[in-house]
């Protein structure tokens, strides 16, 4: 019988913030350092882990599935057009 064990690992020990943390703030919309730092304070005391920290949102927008809901396509009515 196959039993997969889930770990977290800190990623950034100044904060406490696990790459379970990143992956699910990715997940969520997070696509770089800015937003990872105003959403868990990621990479706001020594800086060590940012690379880190980007390159688990990278492997996240990899791996995630494309919307099952495309973006909207803006219509242009043919009157304003010039
Ligand atoms: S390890 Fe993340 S700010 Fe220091």
């Amino acid at each position: 019988m196959h039993r997969e064990v889930l770990v977290s690992m800190f990623v950034c020990i100044c904060n406490a913030i696990t790459d379970k943390q990143i992956r699910k703030a990715a997940k969520a919309g997070a696509r770089d350092l800015w937003a990872l730092q105003e959403q868990l304070g990621v990479a706001t005391n020594c800086g060590s882990c940012s690379q880190d920290a980007l390159a688990i949102i990278e492997e996240t927008q990899k791996n995630s599935r494309p919307s099952r809901f495309p973006q909207p396509v803006l219509y242009t009515p043919a009157t304003s057009r010039a």
